[in-house]
């Protein structure tokens, strides 16, 4: 595991757009692992300045996203297929029809989890993963809980998760109580991961994710037996590290 220290959120954004750019020049056909949240936000802006100078090209790239909450269509702005379009997909010359994310719409729940593993699937997996983690540890929407999930799954958002995302709904009774979300399974198939964390008060989760034992417990933890991880955390994230 490698970690990057950032001295703040600017710093995090700019190592973190570089790494997506370097894979994406590397393997201009790549497919891209994407989170929603606020800590991309930074990157994929500084991602779509180097499209606009015209150093990067993502006309051959596919993403797969994590999660998209349940019930939200992609019409909808807090769906993460709007955020997507909103921060990335729409200012860059991306072609939509290789960017997935699941379909909250869906009528049938487990029928779309197949659906979307299939497409993890068929587009050959991840290169590059990127993920955010939650105030619990959470990765995608991987709660705290006895097991790993797998694969796709819809799952029951954790109270505190409904709080920390209310920030974007305007009463807490519109945040959607379930969300889908790739298992962790896939995320540990993807062949590089790249967790981005920001903010202090994350930092004790993050350091029990980096250095305590490895459990359900603590999503994030299962990084750890991952052979190709960065991470890149700003000073405040990285408080509690002894590592
Ligand atoms: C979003 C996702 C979540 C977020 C996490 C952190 O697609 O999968 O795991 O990455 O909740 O969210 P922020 O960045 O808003 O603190």
């Amino acid at each position: 595991m490698r970690i990057y220290r950032a001295k703040d959120y600017l710093d995090l954004s700019r190592k973190t757009a570089r790494i997506i750019a370097a894979q994406i020049i590397m393997k201009p056909d790549c497919v891209l692992g994407l989170a929603t949240g606020s800590s991309p936000v930074g990157a994929y802006e500084m991602l779509v300045n180097w499209y606009e100078e015209g150093d990067l090209d993502f006309s051959k790239v596919t993403t797969v996203n994590l999660d998209e909450y349940r019930g939200l269509s992609r019409e909808n702005e807090q769906s993460y297929d709007y955020f997507m379009q909103k921060h990335l997909f729409g200012k860059v010359n991306i072609d939509r029809s290789r960017t997935f994310l699941p379909d909250g719409t869906a009528a049938d729940g487990e029928q779309e989890c197949r659906r979307y593993d299939g497409i993890i699937q068929s587009v050959g997996g991840v290169d590059l993963q990127l993920l955010g983690m939650g105030h619990n540890g959470h990765i995608g929407f991987n709660e705290p809980g006895g097991f790993f999930e797998k694969g796709t799954h819809c799952v029951d958002l954790a109270e505190s998760t409904i709080r920390a995302n209310r920030r974007f709904f305007e009463s807490e009774e519109e945040v959607p109580r379930q969300a889908y979300t790739m298992g962790i399974g896939t995320i540990m198939a993807a062949r590089r991961i790249l967790l981005i964390v920001s903010g202090k008060e994350k930092a004790e989760v993050l350091s029990r994710a980096l250095s305590g034992p490895v459990t359900p417990e603590v999503p994030a933890s299962i990084l750890q037996f991952h052979r190709d991880v960065t991470v890149v955390a700003d000073e405040e994230a990285l408080s509690c590290c002894t590592l």
